[in-house]
Parts: structure tokens; sequence; C-alpha cells
């Protein structure tokens, strides 16, 4: 079954994954939100009913391990968290229609529902099983409580996830040589009575289902393995006190697992803001109940004909399984709608490693406004980084280089170039109607907007403005129009009119990645409403008659600047010993460069992508350290059927004096680029941090191709 292409007359919402309330945001975190603000406003501007919703994860370990170290209530610290969050996405223009949060009301009762639907479904069975235990406190270890190793993949995990190595969520009980994080002494397993979700009922379902929903690829692939084999029951509660109740009073010291409160959370926030908005605005029903009844009981006819909204998840690839098997099988057993698509983001890295908040190794929400810049800026940089499901790197440098050469140098330029120039010589639009050649321009960004909503493209859809932009500076470019006012005025106006049409169309198509931006633009345009409520249409339709003279819509990133936050995050990584342990690890301490390593990318590629990489064996014949700069050195690669100048960034990791005659491998068909005046033609492949070159061992004549 395929989706009907949206918008359709049914109400869509959009969700991303809740932040657990129990420290402070990352630029990480950020991704998912920016993203699922960004898509939200994408739907709305194809004319589809959305809510935006989320809200702060109160319960579970996460939040009480981390109250415990401060010796606080987890209640009050989670609410502390919570207020923080609440107030932080606006100053990222991320605009919840409902933020709310676990521990509200709506969601306790919403959930206790859920529990009892599955009871009623008979899904729900009780099993004796071990826990771990700490035998010094003489308490249970839930979750974050213990450490240990993963029985999948050898990594180091947590009680419940194997965080740094296969992703896999670990059912209690799994995890091998467990250890208590609140003693540190090895723990034991003891034999406990717990309720179980019978996952097992759903295996054909969430066959089918996974079959079905849309989104990025990883959120298909990822969770068929998982499905395939027999499905694992899931342990839904827990021996602790924080939490939501089982239902019931049966029981009684039992409190639900995190992850079973958590997603509900979703459903419940839609609900607050239909109580908020009431239902002929938005009824919260009619996207999660098929025809606001359940699907309980339904035949398969009836449950195919049962319309349902568009749910759309926005999650990072972590918590895959629990959006694409767990949470689809909950709906399931409860009567209610399934997810149309689930978006799993990848992670962002901080120059180039991993984000790390226990080794200070990330760029927080808080410093980036700190440091005086745009909230617009960061989203644009962070959603167009790279596809929706690759990881993208943050790092200050690259910040300043793509704001200053699209913003500020594209985007910017050309609207400002354009305006100025109409205000000066029409006081604002020039009387004359659009040529065919942009108005096919304009037409042709209008429709990649829409099919990039249609495909869940985040990064076309951020995108679409600055490349509409580049034609606009070749256009002005190519027809200087400062040189026809005197000579072709009708030319001259024609240009301009164009120009002033495009930056209309670069105004309505960049609201949803940068929403004030996109509003000052609009206001410049001589316009007095809202941008975001213009509908695509308006990037066709006419622009008022008059208006004055812009100021710039964007500042450029100075490189004091830029060097001075790279200095601080450089500084503070430095401080909590994280250089350190990295040339501890290098040397001897493998386990811990085992946990280092990234894991293996789930998404597949086939042997035609593969192919597009033309890599030949080479050799090095020059090599040169380029002045002024820290890690870039020139090299001068033969691959038999040509020789290429290479600037590589190992100059700090390899003496350059013994480079020459050393095989290495080139990726031939790499972009060119310039670094420090000097063209870069392909690149030298190398691993790791120390930036081990790549080569062959035998003798593969210069020039072969890697196959
Ligand atoms: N509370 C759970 C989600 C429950 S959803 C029903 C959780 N919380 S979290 O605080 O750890 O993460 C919140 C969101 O941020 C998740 O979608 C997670 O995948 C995402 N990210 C956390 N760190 C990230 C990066 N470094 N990069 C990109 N996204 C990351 O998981
Ligand atoms: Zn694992």
């Amino acid at each position: 079954m395929s989706h009907e292409q949206l918008p359709t007359d049914r109400p869509a919402v959009v969700t991303v994954g809740l932040p657990y309330a129990n420290g402070d945001l990352h630029v990480g975190h950020l991704r998912g939100y920016v993203d699922g603000d960004l898509y939200a406003r994408a739907l709305r501007r194809i004319g589809q009913q959305t809510a935006f919703v989320c809200g702060s994860d109160m319960h579970g370990t996460p939040v009480a391990v981390n109250a415990a170290e401060r010796d606080v209530d987890p209640e009050a610290f989670a609410l502390e968290w919570h207020e923080q969050y609440r107030d932080r996405f606006p100053e990222f223009n991320v605009e919840f229609d409902y933020y709310g949060h676990t521990h509200e009301e709506t969601n306790i009762d919403l959930t206790q529902e859920f529990v009892r639907s599955w009871l009623d479904g008979g899904y729900i069975v009780e099993d004796e099983i071990e826990v771990a235990w700490d035998t010094e406190l003489d308490e249970p270890l839930p979750d974050r409580y213990v450490e240990g190793t993963c029985p999948y993949c050898g990594a180091e995990a947590r009680g419940d996830e194997c965080d740094e190595g296969c992703q896999r969520h670990l059912e209690p009980g799994e995890i091998e040589e467990p250890r208590s994080v609140r003693t540190g002494n090895p723990a034991e397993y003891r034999t406990r009575e717990h309720k179980f979700l019978r996952l097992s009922e759903f295996q054909e379902y969430l066959q089918s289902f996974i079959d079905r929903v849309e989104g990025t690829d990883n959120a298909r692939n990822q969770p068929r393995e998982w499905i395939e084999g027999e499905l694992q029951d899931l342990c839904i509660t827990r021996d602790m006190d924080w939490g939501v109740d089982y239902p019931n009073g049966d029981g009684e010291e039992l409190v639900l697992y995190v992850w079973v409160d958590a997603p509900i959370e979703y459903v419940a926030a839609t609900k607050q803001y239909t109580e908020r908005v009431g239902t002929d605005t938005y009824d919260w029903e009619a996207a999660w109940k098929p025809g606001g009844e359940s699907r309980h009981g339904m035949t398969f006819e009836e449950d195919w004909q049962a319309e349902s909204g568009e749910i759309i998840h926005i999650i990072g690839r972590d918590i895959i399984q629990h959006h694409c098997v767990f949470w689809p099988a909950m709906l399931r057993g409860a009567g209610y709608n399934e997810p149309r698509a689930v978006l799993a983001t990848g992670f962002v890295n901080i120059d180039g490693d991993a984000l790390s908040t226990s080794r200070n190794r990330a760029v927080w929400a808080r410093e980036y406004l700190d440091a005086g810049f745009h909230p617009d800026l960061f989203r644009y940089y962070i959603t167009t980084g790279s596809g929706l499901s690759n990881d993208v790197d943050f790092s200050w440098d690259r910040f300043a280089e793509r704001v200053n050469g699209e913003l500020v140098g594209n985007l910017g330029n050309f609207c400002y170039r354009a305006l100025l120039f109409a205000a000066r010589n029409y006081d604002g639009t020039p009387e004359t109607t659009v040529s065919d050649e942009i108005h096919g321009q304009i037409e042709d960004a209008v429709e990649s907007f829409e099919t990039a909503v249609q495909a869940y493209d985040v990064r076309t859809i951020g995108q679409v403005a600055v490349d509409l932009a580049d034609v606009g500076n070749e256009y002005i470019q190519r027809n200087e129009p400062w040189n026809l006012v005197g000579s072709e005025p009708d030319r001259a106006a024609q240009v301009i009119r164009d120009c002033i049409q495009l930056t209309r169309a670069c105004a309505v198509l960049m609201q949803p990645v940068m929403p004030e931006k996109a509003q000052r633009l609009w206001e410049q345009l001589g316009e007095s409403g809202s941008v975001a409520e213009a509908g695509l249409d308006a990037a066709h339709s006419p622009p008022p008659e008059t208006f004055g003279e812009p100021t710039e819509l964007f500042e450029q990133v100075e490189s004091d600047t830029v060097e001075a936050l790279t200095e601080q995050l450089r500084e503070r990584v430095t401080a909590t010993g994280d250089e350190e342990r990295d040339a501890d690890s290098a040397e001897s301490d493998e386990e811990t460069v085992t946990a280092d390593l990234d894991p293996v990318e789930t998404d597949r590629i086939g042997f035609e992508q593969f192919q597009e990489l033309d890599m030949r064996v080479g050799e090095i014949r020059e090599a040169e350290p380029i002045e002024g700069a820290d890690d870039l050195v020139r090299l001068e690669v033969d691959i038999g059927v040509d020789r290429r100048q290479v600037v590589a960034g190992i100059k700090q990791l390899h003496d350059t004096d013994t480079l020459p005659g050393t095989r290495v491998v080139l990726l031939a068909n790499m972009e060119r680029a310039e670094l420090f005046g000097y063209e870069s033609d392909g690149m030298v492949l190398a691993a790791g941090e120390e930036a081990d070159l790549l080569t062959t061992h035998a003798d593969a004549p210069l020039g072969s191709r890697i196959r």
C-alpha cells in the first residue's frame, strides 16, 4: 500500500524525539528539533494541516541517575530542565504547537489507558526474569544503573541499550558482566516478576508495517533484521519509584519502563494541543484514531479503509528500534493509527569526532546563542549540511565558511543587490512582467520544494532558496543591469523586475528553514503580512509596487570569532582529558579504542554507487608544507594516467621529507577544491586520527583502479 500524496485532507502530526530532562541541550539534539520544525513548516506551506508536538522525557533511569548524582529529587530535577528546554527551543525558532512533558496528567492517564487496552487484548504476560542487583545496597539495578558488555556486539553497554556499539535495545538480564553504576561492584542476577508486552503477537503486522512506512531508508532497513527472527517480548515494567505506575494497583512496586510512557507523549501532547485550540482548529483523534474510533475488532477490510492522520516521527538514528518496532506494536495493540513515516537523522559530530557530553566534546545550544549568532544560520547549516540520514560535522570553521559563502555571499548578496537597485531606480518593483526564463526558474524551484516535501528530503527543502539565489546572481551578473539603465531602460527594468521576483520567491521558499530572515526579507519587499501565511503561490505573485532601501540580511562571521570559538572548544575538551585519553588509547588500550570507533553505517550502498568512486594506485612524487596552514601539505601524486596536485591535511602527522616515494590510494574523481590558494585535485585516502596512509601491498601498476 502506498500512501496518498501530501497534502491530504487529514491532519498531520509531526513529532521529534523527546529530550531526556537531564542536562544541557547541545547541537546534536538540536538537529532533530530543527529538522522537525523545518519539516512541519514546509508541510503547512504546501497546505497540509499540521500539529508539531513534543515534550520532555521526565522518567526512567536517564533522569533518576543524574538526579541521584546531585542528590536531588528526580521530579524537581526534571522539571527544572523541562522549563529550560521549553524556553530554549523558541530561541532557535523551533515553535511547537504543544510542548509538554511525560509527567503531566494527560500523559500518565493516557499511558495507563494504553496498558489497559493491551491487557484487554491479551497482549500482556507476566514472567519471572533475572534482573541485575547491587548486593552491597541490596537494591535492583534497572537500565542505566547497570553497565557491562553487549551480548550482540561485545561493546561496552548500558543496561538497556548498546549506546556505543550496535545501538540495540537490551532487555533486563541480557547485559553480560554486569557492574553496578552505584557502587562499581559486579552485579548479581536475581529473579523478579515482571510484565511483558507480547511483541511476538505483532510479528506479521510489523513485517507489513515496515514495508509500507515511509521516511529514511535506515528506518526500514535496520528493523528488518530484528523482525525477521522471533521477536522477543518487551519487558514493560521496572523495579523503581520514579515513573508512571503500572495501572489497576497491580504490581504495586512496579513502574512502567520509560519507553512506554515516552512515545505516548506524542499522542498526549497532540491531545493537549486540541484541548487548547479546540477540535475545529485541530482534532487529535482524527490524527491518531481511525475515524476517531479504535482499530480493535475491525475486520481486515475495515482496518484497511479506516482513515488515519499523517503521523510523521523525526528521531535520531539511535532510537530506530523503539520507533519502528516497539512503538507501532504499542499503537496497534491499543487500536491507534500507525506512523506514516519515520525519519531517522544521522548524528552531529564535532570537528570530525563523535559528540560526547562526558568528554565535553560538544557545542552547547546556549554557547551558540551566547556567541551572538542568529538562530536561522544554525538552522540552515544543520539541515543542509548532509542528507538527512547521514552524520553531519559541526565545526566553527565550516559554519563560518558556509554562512559567509552561501548566506552572506550568495543569498544575502543577491537579495540586497536586487532590492537596492530596485529601490534606488524604481522606488520598488519596476512596472513590467516577469520574463519566461525567470518564471520557469521559479517554477522549477517551487516544484523541487514540493517534491522534496513528498520525499521527506529536508536538505533540499532547506537548500532550495539558496540555489535559486545562485540563479539570480548568475542572471544579474550576465545582464549587468547597471550598464543598461541609461542605454536600454526597458531591458534594465525587465532584469530588475525578474530579480525582484526571484527575491520574493527566495523569501517564500526559505521560510521553513530561516523563518525570521524570511520574514525580514518579506518586509523589505514592502509586505506587511506574514510570509508564513502567504502560500507557495506567493512565489509567483507580484510584489508591492513600492519599497525602500534594504539592509543586509546576513552578517559575515569574522575569522577571529571563529578562532576564539575553536580555541574555546579545544581547551574545554583538553581540560576534560579527551586529548590525553586519545593519546593513551592509541598506544595500548585496545578496549578504549574499540569503544571510540564509529558504528558501521547501517545504510548499505549498491555496487553501482561504489563504482562511482574512481580510486587509483598512486605514488607521491613531491611533498611540501603549505606556509601559514597548520595542517596542510601540497603533494604531487603520480597516478600513471595523470599527475595530480593534492592538498592533504597531514602536516602534523607525517614528516613531509619522507613522503616522496610513498605509494598511496587516490580518490581521483573527488570534487576539486581550493585550499590556501592551492587547487586540490583528488584526495589521498588515510585511516583514523593519525592519518595512516592507505597503500597496496604487491606491485599493482600506478593508475590501477581499486575495485
Ligand atoms: N528520551 C529519548 C527519546 C524518547 S522519544 C519517545 C531520548 N532522549 S535524548 O535526550 O537522548 O535524545 C533526544 C533526541 O536527540 C533523540 O531523537 C536522539 O536521537 C537525538 N540525539 C541525541 N544526541 C544526538 C546527536 N549527537 N546527534 C543527533 N541527534 C542526537 O533518546
Ligand atoms: Zn551491541
